[in-house]
């Protein structure tokens, strides 16, 4: 197993280039199963989901090539609509394929995906919502084995009373191939779902209003062959920034979607960070003491709670007192012990941290426990004295692509290495 050496204490400069997003091409992949023929994707980085989600696709009799930044993926020939519990155990995400198989297909067999570090997630309301599509639902061993009515999936009014990101996804999916028109309310609003969106308008669906809470979709007969660049990856993104951030250095992103970061931009620049725009480039100039600043999670285009943590570390280091309330995830705190580890000053109460600034962190063993508590724990390392040593780093190869090399091509003090 890989751990992840670093001596902190190094304020970052440099340029690195931000990779396509994990959460826009794991449901693109999905939709692949939708297709008439080939689906070819650019912007793919190297990350552990996608390679699960290839198996996946291979598993169920499709062909998924990988070959660097392209995946060419043809499901027309797809011989078993099974997401079996082995690979749905180690990546939630694989209920995406729920919605494509059944209107595609007509039926589908997938693992329910069970708890997971930062919380229950069930996927109860992806269901529901199919069900009101006319679909027949029934556990069996763990799995879901969905049904389509014979005809198919038929179009529906359906309401999210939680906005779900996945959820939003398979419904969309799913409805693009049924009968008729599906007018989904509270739906996710998520950049991720509108780059779903756009694939899929690409391969002939149709569908408006996504991007905001009501997104309509008129089936169509089938999806034909297409080629699609995915969106780069706003949260890498947002944890470079909160890199150079804590750091106290300077850094040139490049290919970074300003538009999906509003809000992340917002809570930097109050924490007294410079961020310069210009085309997709962004320079992130700190340097100067960082203010603490209060946030709360909300779906988009709220804080996204997928940077919380990053944003946590840098707290640590603020002038006065953060309070970081997380609403989407009950147990999205774990990075909260091991950062308390180096020294940060977070105390909780429910679903609320208050973070007192620190004048110092010190380097510590830590231990990764979920994808985007890694990479808080990597931040916390760069502003910290004295050596860390971050084991598990699985976890954040699942969705960042080599966080590691990226860091030290920003000067990082930084290196993976075996046990
Ligand atoms: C997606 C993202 C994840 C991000 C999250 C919230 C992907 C692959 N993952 O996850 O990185 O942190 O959005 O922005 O895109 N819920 C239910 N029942 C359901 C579905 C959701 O109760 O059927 C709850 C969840 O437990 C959670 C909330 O709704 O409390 C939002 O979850 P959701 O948006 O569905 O997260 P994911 O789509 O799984």
């Amino acid at each position: 197993m890989d751990k992840i050496l670093v001596e902190g204490g190094q304020p970052l400069s440099g340029e690195a280039k931000v990779s396509g997003a994990k959460n826009t091409i794991l449901p693109l992949m999905a939709t692949a199963i939708l297709c008439d023929g080939p689906l070819i994707l650019g912007n793919i980085p190297r990350l552990k989901d996608l390679v699960t989600m290839a198996r996946l696709l291979q598993h169920m009799g499709g062909r998924a090539d990988m070959d660097g930044e392209r995946a060419e993926l043809d499901l027309s020939s797809l011989t078993s609509p099974v997401a079996p519990y082995e690979v749905v155990k180690t990546m939630r995400a694989s209920s995406l394929v729920l919605g494509p198989l059944l209107a595609r297909h007509g039926e589908a067999r997938v693992s329910l995906p069970g708890g997971c570090a930062i919380g229950a997630r069930p996927i109860d309301l992806h269901l529901k919502a199919l069900e009101s599509m006319g679909a027949r639902i029934d556990l069996d061993g763990g799995y879901v084995v969905a049904r389509a009515p014979a005809g198919g999936l038929k179009g529906a009014r359906i309401h999210f009373e939680t906005v779900t990101v996945t959820g939003t996804e398979n419904l969309m999916m799913a409805a693009t191939l049924a009968r008729g028109r599906t007018v989904i309310t509270g739906a996710a609003r998520e950049p991720e779902v509108v780059d779903t969106a756009q694939a899929l308008l690409a391969m002939g669906a149709r569908i408006s209003g996504h991007g905001t809470d009501e997104v309509i979709i008129d089936g169509v007969d089938l999806l034909r062959p297409a080629s699609y660049w995915a969106m780069p990856d706003r949260i890498e993104a947002g944890t470079l920034i909160a890199a150079a951030a804590i750091s106290g250095g300077e850094a040139l992103l490049r290919g970074v979607p300003h538009a999906a970061l509003e809000a992340v931009y917002s809570k930097i620049r109050e924490a007294g960070v410079e961020l310069h725009e210009d085309d997709d480039n962004l320079l992130v100039k700190a340097g100067g003491p960082i203010r603490s600043v209060n946030i709360v999670t909300q779906p988009h285009p709220g804080f996204p709670t997928d940077m919380q943590a990053q944003f946590m570390a840098l707290m640590t280091i603020g002038d006065k007192a953060s309070i970081i309330t997380e609403t989407i995830f009950e147990n999205r705190f774990m990075h909260v012990s091991e950062l308390n580890r180096l020294g940060a000053d977070i105390t909780m109460e429910g679903r609320t941290a208050v973070v007192s600034g620190v004048r110092r962190l010190s380097g510590a063993p830590m231990m990764a426990t979920d994808l985007r508590a890694s990479a808080s724990l990597i931040l916390a390392a760069l502003a910290a004295h004295g050596p860390s040593e971050i084991s598990r780093v699985y976890h954040l190869d699942r969705g960042y692509d080599r966080l590691d090399e990226k860091l030290a091509s920003l000067g990082a003090r930084i290196k993976r290495v075996k046990d």
